[in-house]
Formats: structure tokens, sequence, C-alpha cells
């Protein structure tokens, strides 16, 4: 089951790269079509990549979002989300398509600056609903609770919680720091949790019973890529897995129709890998280079399907890979 023993016609490579960069998609075409090689580590340098026609940048994805109605979000406008990690990459990219959708949004960060530019861009460009930027560091549990509790007092509570916020730090098994360790569980798992907990609650005071709680996972949360670098942060999000089907058998227990989803994206073009390789932009570079990522905006599309689907249908979990990705 595992790629070393697997064989791939291209050879895709990690999950994480820059933001927003469809322009360098057609730019490294190999010359034939790529010889039938193992697959290269997650995360790192990948060396072929195969023909792809660029069908629209990711403004235009923005505004075919924009642009259209959804059937079955209709239920949720003027409703409140809370939607983690909103400061770019995935995040900012669910916010904005929650708010074309006529939602109002709580978006957190720590770079609060960034959000209260994409609200000023989704003010400008007319969307129904409303962005309103927190400042949040969700490593401190305090900060998480003061953001609910304001949410409380200036808005009702949550409908909907995104936990979208997660990062990873190059800390290897064998080698790595405590501190990397630690500062992926509490982003990764520990805020994840405390989120859900404080959204489930805020439902419950409120006697909401159709509310839905999205885990932004990986497929890192459904295999171990033989990488070392990510194997810590590959073990947060199969906690991430097994925390999102807990919560779906406990919201059940407790006689809600409260929904419980996670997506579990492959590689996506984002910010992400820049962090991990902080030290080594070029790795990091290399990581989005060679293949057609995901783009934030096709992540966001998922959220907006599984909130879109009747009451009674509760998707558990959807895996989407880039085309040319492997693993
Ligand atoms: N990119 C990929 O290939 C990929 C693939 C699968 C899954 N994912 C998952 O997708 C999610 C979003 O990642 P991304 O790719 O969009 O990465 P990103 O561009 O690096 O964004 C990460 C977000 O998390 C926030 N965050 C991190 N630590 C935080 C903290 N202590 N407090 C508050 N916010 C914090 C960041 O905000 P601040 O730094 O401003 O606080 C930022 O908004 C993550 O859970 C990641 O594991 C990513």
């Amino acid at each position: 089951m595992w790629p070393n023993a697997e064989v791939s016609r291209a050879e895709p490579r990690p999950e994480a790269g820059p933001t927003g960069g469809g322009s360098r998609l057609n730019s490294k075409l190999p010359a034939s079509p790529p010889a039938v090689t193992r697959e290269p580590p997650i995360f790192s340098n990948p060396r072929l990549s195969l023909p792809l026609s660029v069908p629209g940048s990711p403004n235009e994805v923005g505004r075919r979002l924009g642009t259209m109605t959804r059937a079955g979000m209709e239920r949720w406008r003027d409703r409140l989300a809370l939607v983690t990690g909103a400061s770019g990459g995935i995040g900012a990219a669910v916010a904005r398509a929650l708010v074309q959708q006529g939602l109002k949004v709580v978006g957190c960060a720590r770079t609060v600056g960034n959000i209260e530019e994409l609200a000023a861009e989704c003010k400008s460009a007319g969307y129904p609903g409303t962005l309103i930027p927190y400042r949040c560091d969700l490593s401190n549990e305090e900060d998480i609770l003061s953001m609910f509790s304001a949410v409380r007092s200036q808005h009702s509570g949550v409908d909907i919680c995104i936990n979208n916020a997660g990062m990873a730090r190059p800390d290897t098994l064998l080698s790595g720091s405590t501190s990397g360790w630690r500062d992926m569980f509490n982003v990764n798992v520990l805020a994840l949790s405390i989120c859900t907990r404080e959204a489930y609650q805020s439902m419950k005071e409120r006697n909401v019973d159709d509310g839905h709680i999205i885990n932004i996972n990986s497929m890192c949360g459904h295999r171990v890529p033989p990488q070392s670098v990510i194997h810590f942060y590959s073990a947060t999000k199969y906690a991430v897995t097994a925390l999102t089907e807990g919560l779906r058998q406990e919201l059940l227990e407790a006689q809600t129709h409260i929904r419980a989803t996670c997506i579990s994206p492959g590689l996506v073009e984002t910010q992400f890998a820049f962090k991990l390789h902080d030290k080594d932009p070029g790795e990091a570079a290399a990581t989005y280079e060679h293949i057609k990522c995901l783009r934030p905006e096709d992540v966001a599309e998922a959220v907006i399907y599984v909130l879109s689907t009747p009451p009674h249908v509760q998707v558990g979990d959807i895996q989407m890979r880039p085309t040319e990705q492997v693993t």
C-alpha cells in the first residue's frame, strides 16, 4: 500500500508551496513523456511533470465561485462561520468563498493584517457576506477562549467551525526538537480540539442542531510519506482523522444533527512549504514547481460542497489530490 513499493507515471510531490501561483504551471514541461519511476518523497524536490492545460488563473477560479449561487447554501446565509488560519492559503480561500455565499465569517490568525486586507477586498467586491478579522494565536488557549467569548458577546455564536490552521516544522523523530513537535501538536491537534469543543458548546447553548465542524486534514492523515521531515506532522494529521470520526460519534451520542467532516488534500500551493523549509526557500519553491498542484480555491470548493449537502447527508472525508500526485 505504501509508495516505496509503488510505481508511478508522473512524479508528484508534497503538500505545500507559495500562495497563488498558477503562473509557473506551463513553464516546466518535459520534452518527452516521463519514464516510469518510483515516487519521490513528499515535500521535497520532484523531478518530472506532465503537460497540462491550465483552465484559469486563481482569480478566475475565485470569480467562478463568486458568481455561483450554490444550491443548498441558502440556509447558511447570515449565519456565522469561524475559519481558523484565515490569513493566507486555504483558510483565506475558504473565508472568501463563505463571504461570497453570504455568511458572516470570523477569520482568525496571528497575522490579522492579511485578514483585514481580505475583508476590504470582499467588501469592495460587493460580496453579500462579511469577514470579521480576529487576531488569535491558536497555540494559546486563553486567546482561543477570548475569541469565542467575543464571538458570543458580539455575534451570538458559531454555527460552522472550519478548523483550518495548521503547520509543519522539519523536526524528525530521531533528532527533531521537542519545541518543533510541541508547536505542531499545539496548533494541529490541541487548538483544533479546543475550537471544536467551544464551537459545539456555542451551538448547544443556542439550540443550534444543524451546525457543522469541518477539519482541514491532509492526505498525510491517511498514509505516512517516506520523508522524515513530515513524520511528526503526519502523526498530527492522523490524529485529525481520529478526532473527526470520534467527533461524529459523540455528536450522534449527544442526539444532535451537527455534522463532522474532514477534507484531506494532497499538495496545495500555499505558503505551507515555505514555513516548513524556512531555512531553504529553494527546497520550498521546488515543492510546487513540477506538477500542477491543487489551489486553495479547490479546497474551498470542497468546503462549500460539504456545507451545501442536505442536512441528512454527512460527508465524512474528502480525499483530493492533484491528478499528477501518486501517493
Ligand atoms: N498546503 C498543502 O499542501 C496542504 C495539504 C494538505 C493539508 N494542508 C493543511 O491545510 C491547512 C492550511 O494550510 P495552508 O496550506 O493554507 O498553509 P499556510 O498558507 O501556511 O496557512 C496556514 C494558516 O495557519 C495559520 N496558523 C498557523 N499557526 C497559527 C497559530 N499559532 N495561531 C493562529 N493561526 C495559525 C496561519 O496564520 P498566521 O501565521 O498568520 O498565524 C495561516 O493562516 C493546514 O491545516 C495544513 O496542514 C495543507
